[in-house]
């Protein structure tokens, strides 16, 4: 199968006058035209968007799209949820930020150590990429080891130390050693990479570097590589592994917290860590980050020993945020959405494979990726030989239709996805 494609862009483009002028604009003042790197890859250029409500999102030239990017990954509750607007709403008078204790964070602090297996304690930051670092810095600490074993394709984070064998060639994939994603970034990282799903690739990793691996860090759920789940036995695999080995296990849990099930992947998959860290769905879409852990570890912080700093953190707009979409989560039905979201995927590949394409699926109800291909991928080599070329005219073809989806295959549902707007999303799909 294949999509007209230059017809198709012709009408996308003829549709959002208004996101081509601002990009041209954009770009002259503000890098690249966009806030984060992976932003630019859309095509045929960055929309710009006036607003979001419930599953949708309005671009500036007044189109209505279907949002299942989510803004990758955090609206779990889908855009501008009220039970959260009414809480920043009722913050916002009160102040910004203090700098100083408020009550809003040991209120924040309980609900997430009553919903979270490994959280004796929790600690507050504002970016996913800041609380790795601190779970990298208190594992290294507390082991007094200055390595850290990471899988191919996980990401956990823009800094130097784990922005490396993200998304490696072919070519330089299966190496132990890890591969820099961008210029400028340190030559050592102190990452030892094994592969996703591959016992030996983890025990080669410890014998090679004997006590010198302070943790294990993973995404539970493979979500930026392909979306692909761990095998039955794998994380409980890492688990005993870490403590054979005297290393902490610390699953990356920023997408999946708050997704795959309020207390997140450890509780979906039944598998605690020592230390799990948060953000993205955690305050529904405002910026907040969080470190769980177990008592043994988290006093660490607690006496000074590791240090864990920030201005903004815990700031009350934040928290106020982060309760309030806590107490809704707590609420909702985790399983009845993941049926939902099954329900989406198996309808979208059955409809790409009704029109001849090799289509295939990985991940969970909440969090899944599209494949064409034919195998089912286990690990981030897999997913390398997909047909992304027709992918991209497939998302053109979505965006055209009013439906907007992720570059690389990945698809989010919220909470606010009913039934009927998965109904609507398949009719479209069938009828590109
Ligand atoms: C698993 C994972 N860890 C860490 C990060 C970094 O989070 P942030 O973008 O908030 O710095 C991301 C971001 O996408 C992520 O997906």
């Amino acid at each position: 199968m294949t999509f007209n494609t230059t017809e198709i862009e012709a009408r996308v483009r003829a549709k959002t006058p208004g996101s081509g002028a601002a990009y041209e604009r954009s770009q002259r003042s503000l890098a690249g035209g966009v806030s984060t790197a992976l932003r630019r890859s859309a095509k045929p250029y960055p929309l710009f968007f006036a607003g979001g409500s419930g599953p949708c999102l309005t671009d500036i030239d007044g189109n209505r799209y279907i949002d299942y990017t989510l803004a990758w990954g955090p609206l779990i509750l889908g855009h501008a949820p009220q039970p959260v607007n009414d809480a920043i709403g009722r913050q916002l008078p009160l102040g910004h930020t203090f700098g100083a204790q408020h009550e809003l964070e040991y209120r924040t602090a309980e609900l997430l150590c009553q919903a979270i297996p490994c959280a004796d304690r929790v600690a507050f930051a504002n970016s996913g990429t800041e609380i790795v670092q601190v779970a990298l810095r208190l594992a290294r600490a507390y082991t007094r080891r200055p390595l850290y074993l990471k899988f191919e394709g996980h990401y956990h984070g823009w800094d130097d130390s784990v922005l490396v064998s993200y998304k490696p060639s072919l070519e330089q994939s299966g190496v132990m050693e890890p591969v820099p994603v961008g210029q400028g970034q340190r030559p050592w990282s102190g990452a030892v990479v094994a592969r996703w799903n591959n016992r030996e690739s983890v025990q080669a990793a410890f014998a090679a570097y004997p006590e010198q691996i302070s943790a294990i860090i993973c995404e539970p759920l493979l979500c930026n590589s392909g979306c692909l789940p761990p095998d039955p036995g794998f994380l409980s695999f890492l688990r005993q592994t870490a403590d054979e080995h005297g290393a902490l296990l610390v699953f990356d849990e920023v997408i999946t917290g708050f997704r795959l099930a309020l207390g997140g992947a450890q509780e979906f998959y039944g598998v605690t860590p020592d230390l799990a860290t948060f953000a993205k769905a955690a305050a529904a879409g405002l910026p907040v980050s969080i470190l769980a852990g177990k008592e043994f570890v988290m006093e660490w912080i607690a006496d000074g020993r590791v240090v864990h700093a920030g201005t903004l953190n815990g700031n009350p707009v934040s928290l106020a945020a982060t309760e309030a979409a806590l107490r809704e989560l707590a609420a909702s039905d985790f399983p009845a959405l993941h049926v939902r979201g099954r329900r989406l995927r198996d309808g979208l590949v059955d409809a790409l494979r009704a029109k001849g394409v090799d289509a295939v699926a990985t991940g969970e109800g909440t969090c899944y990726q599209l494949h064409l291909q034919q195998a089912v991928p286990r690990e981030y080599r897999d997913t390398i030989g997909a047909n992304k070329a027709l992918y991209a005219d497939f998302l053109m073809a979505l965006l055209d239709a009013g439906i907007y989806a992720l570059p690389d295959g990945r698809w989010y549902i919220s909470f606010a996805h009913g039934d009927g707007v998965v109904d609507d999303t398949l009719e479209r799909v069938r009828a590109l």
